[in-house]
């Protein structure tokens, strides 16, 4: 029999606990033992494992945030931190973990693969920011509750005529920025990818209006500057009174979506399946609907390129 742990780590992500509970049933249902590793890799320093059953992940499903709790550690960056978690796994004779997590927690199970604790990685980041999968487990439901978010503002932008800018998490990736620019019919999309031009932004506002638009919206990632410096910069180049909202970590919150819920489930079962058939040093993702598991040297090496046929289709429906 084997014994598996499974961490989440980095910034929360909904659908995470959704795999929390793939990874337990499945492991479970191959007949191994499942020790749940709470706050990430401070945690797992800290030996803070729970066995885990059946009815510890009942009702979980459908729920945001990490039952797990979550965390970042400095200490498990350094390589007496990685030593110590070995120790503590050994201790509980942990032969395999699951690491659900962003690039960085990625980062961090290949840490562990190299000092011989067989380990997967399972992507869970609403940024999703990774190259080597399509999607990241909580995007979706990010993006679903942008979109909600920015249906509300249109409304207001609409009533007083306003420009009105929204501000998105996304540290280095336009993503979210980007989908929901698309879907919530935005006029410009500003992302840290593509330099942007506070004049082009500007004259499609003032085109707008002139063909009696009442609302103008615009979606900015975060990483690409702050949205309350480009309000200022539009009201003055525009003469249109402007609006910025940044709409912080209820993107991180919230039940995940249907499609995060598939995911979680589908990628957490398939890392579990890996660990079993002896396989390590792989992450799991989802490429042209297909579930892969990539080398997580190789996928941490493949530069996240922002999807340019859909930031080239946003500037041609929103001329
Ligand atoms: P995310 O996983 O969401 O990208 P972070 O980048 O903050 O979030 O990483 C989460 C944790 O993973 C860090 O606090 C640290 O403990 C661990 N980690 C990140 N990068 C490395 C690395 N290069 N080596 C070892 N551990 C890492
Ligand atoms: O990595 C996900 C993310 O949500 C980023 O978009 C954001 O910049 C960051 O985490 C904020 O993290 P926290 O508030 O947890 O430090």
């Amino acid at each position: 029999m084997k014994t598996i742990g499974v961490l989440t780590s980095g910034g929360d992500a909904p659908g995470m606990n959704a795999a929390i509970r793939a990874v337990v049933r499945s492991a479970i249902y191959h007949n191994c033992k499942v020790y749940g590793i709470e706050q990430g890799y401070e945690g797992l320093i800290n030996a803070k494992f729970k066995e885990m059953n059946l009815s510890s992940v009942a009702d979980i499903v459908h729920r945001g945030g990490t039952v797990l709790r979550t965390a970042r550690s400095e200490e498990f960056k350094t390589e007496e931190g990685q030593k110590k978690a070995k120790n503590v796994l050994d201790v509980f004779g942990i032969d395999g973990l699951v690491v659900i997590g962003g690039d960085g927690s990625i980062a961090g199970a290949q840490k562990l693969n190299e000092i011989g604790i067989a380990t997967i990685g399972v992507p869970g980041t609403i940024d999703n920011d990774l190259e080597y999968t399509d999607y990241a487990i909580g995007f979706d439901t990010a993006i679903n509750t942008v979109v909600d978010a920015i249906s509300k503002i249109r409304d207001t932008s609409s009533s007083h005529g306003r420009v009105n800018i929204v501000e998105v998490m996304g540290r280095h990736c336009g993503d979210i920025a980007l989908y929901c620019g698309l879907a919530g019919g935005a006029e410009s999309i500003i992302v840290p990818e593509i330099p942007h031009d506070i004049d082009d932004v500007c004259r499609k506002i003032i085109r707008g209006k002139n063909r009696g638009k009442l609302h103008s919206l615009i979606l900015m990632a975060e990483g690409a500057g702050s949205a309350v410096e480009v309000a200022k910069k539009i009201e003055e180049k525009t003469s249109t009174e402007t609006r910025a909202t940044i709409l912080g970590h209820i993107q991180r919150g919230g039940n995940p979506t249907a499609f995060d819920r598939i995911l979680s489930s589908k990628l957490a079962a398939k890392a579990v399946e890996l660990l079993l058939d002896d396989r390590k040093g792989l992450t799991v993702g989802i490429k042209c609907n297909e579930i892969v598991a990539v080398e997580i040297e190789k996928a941490l090496s493949m530069e996240k390129q922002l999807d340019m046929v859909t930031y080239d289709l946003a500037g041609i429906l929103s001329i």
